[in-house]
């Protein structure tokens, strides 16, 4: 067996920028062929310029707008074998009574309730060919309490129970359904991160990162290409038994406190 990705027919969402990008852009430079979406058209442009990679401008947060996404992917591809649901957003920060209630819902819809919206398209697809591989982008706030970010804990916990469940449904088909769990990814939305709680604290930068730092056993962010590699090795025959998992690429999170 190899980790071969050449041919694979791949749907990616949100692909335009950060990690859905460097997925994107990682199987596309295998020689796959590669669908995305994202909500800003700039971004989706810059990426789709690529050979390998084309798409259109879907939020993941409207079915009509994804049922349009998926049904061009599909046609184009004419099958899939790999789906990652990347798409996600941060949701609102503050303690949990401070939480607007249409804030919650619209956290949700984009990072869990898009999977149902693409899979609904993909899962009869690769029923019928008998193979697929579908990954779920969760995060470590998946799998510990975030303070300040319950939104974003409650949906990333919630993809986890989605991708196990899925995996469960869709085994017998020969469908392998696995959750991946970022850590802190570098790059420039993380140091506005660490210059916004810098400035919030009256805390130095150097201090506010190495404290995000000290999260993880391996004292580090990841590099989105980590988890793209990642993913490409989910994708690969090489890991043709390995389903129902979460999976953390985060240099071992102890915890979210900080
Ligand atoms: N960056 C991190 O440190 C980190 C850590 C753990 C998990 N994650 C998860 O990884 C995934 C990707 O995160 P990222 O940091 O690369 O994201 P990002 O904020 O960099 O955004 C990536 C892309 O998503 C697009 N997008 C946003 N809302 C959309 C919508 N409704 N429909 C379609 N596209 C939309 C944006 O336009 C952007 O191009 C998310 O699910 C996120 O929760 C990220």
């Amino acid at each position: 067996m190899t980790f071969e990705l050449a041919d694979q027919r791949v749907v990616v969402t949100a692909g335009g920028s950060g990690i859905g990008r460097a997925i994107v852009e990682r199987f596309a430079g295998a020689g796959a062929q590669v669908w995305t979406c994202d909500i800003d058209a700039a971004a989706l442009g810059e990426v789709t310029r690529a050979e390998g990679i084309d798409g259109v401008v879907a939020d993941v947060g409207s079915t009509a707008s994804v049922d349009s996404f998926m049904t061009a992917a599909l046609s184009a591809l004419g099958g899939i074998d790999v789906l990652v649901n990347n798409a996600g957003i941060a949701g609102p920060g503050g303690g949990v009574e401070t939480v607007d209630p249409e804030d919650v819902t619209r956290t949700l819809d984009v990072d869990v309730t898009s999977m149902f919206r693409t899979s609904r398209h993909a899962v009869p697809v690769m029923k019928a060919q008998g193979s697929g591989s579908i990954v779920n982008i969760s995060s470590t706030a998946g799998l510990h309490g975030f303070p300040n970010r319950s939104p974003y804990a409650a949906a990333k916990w919630a993809v986890i129970g989605l991708t196990k469940t899925m995996a469960m449904e869709l085994g017998e088909y020969g469908i392998r359904v696995n959750a991946i769990c970022p850590g802190s990814i570098n790059g420039p939305r993380m140091e506005h991160v660490i210059a916004l709680e810098a400035e919030a604290s009256g805390r130095a930068i150097e201090d506010v990162r190495a404290g995000m730092h000290a999260q993880a056993s391996m004292r580090t962010f990841v590099d989105a290409e980590e988890i793209a590699q990642t993913i490409a090795f989910l994708a690969s025959p090489l890991a043709a038994r390995i389903s129902g998992q979460a999976l953390s690429i985060d240099g071992h999170t102890e915890t979210l406190r900080s």
